[in-house]
């Protein structure tokens, strides 16, 4: 797993990492931290695409981070469409990519 983009172990602010959980992208097997995004999760292991355009299927992915834009939507567990970006991680979840048109924003 590729943790290019989380602060290490030894983190010179004294900041502790959350609990290690683990939820599934598309069925592939993501590590991730209490506390993190499913967004911050994703980047992390190197997934950019979290959504694909109905049109076109063009990937999309974290634009804002703030949950204005609404191109980080993905799926948790067959739900409606949710904002990577502001939902946090939880062990065992299972996130999918969403498809603009499928059960949601269109
Ligand atoms: S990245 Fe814009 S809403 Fe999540």
């Amino acid at each position: 797993m590729a943790d290019s983009l989380r602060v290490g172990d030894e983190d010179p602010r004294g900041l502790t990492r959350g609990a290690r959980v683990e939820l599934t992208f598309d069925e592939v097997s993501i590590e991730a931290y209490a506390g993190e995004s499913i967004a911050a999760a994703l980047l992390a292991a190197d997934v950019r695409a979290m959504r694909r355009t109905r049109r076109h299927e063009a990937p999309r992915g974290l634009f804002c981070g703030i949950g204005a834009c609404h191109d980080c939507l993905v799926r948790v567990d067959g739900s409606a469409p949710v904002r990577a970006c502001l939902t946090p991680v939880r062990d065992g979840m299972a996130v999918t990519t969403h498809v603009l048109g499928e059960g949601g924003p269109s």
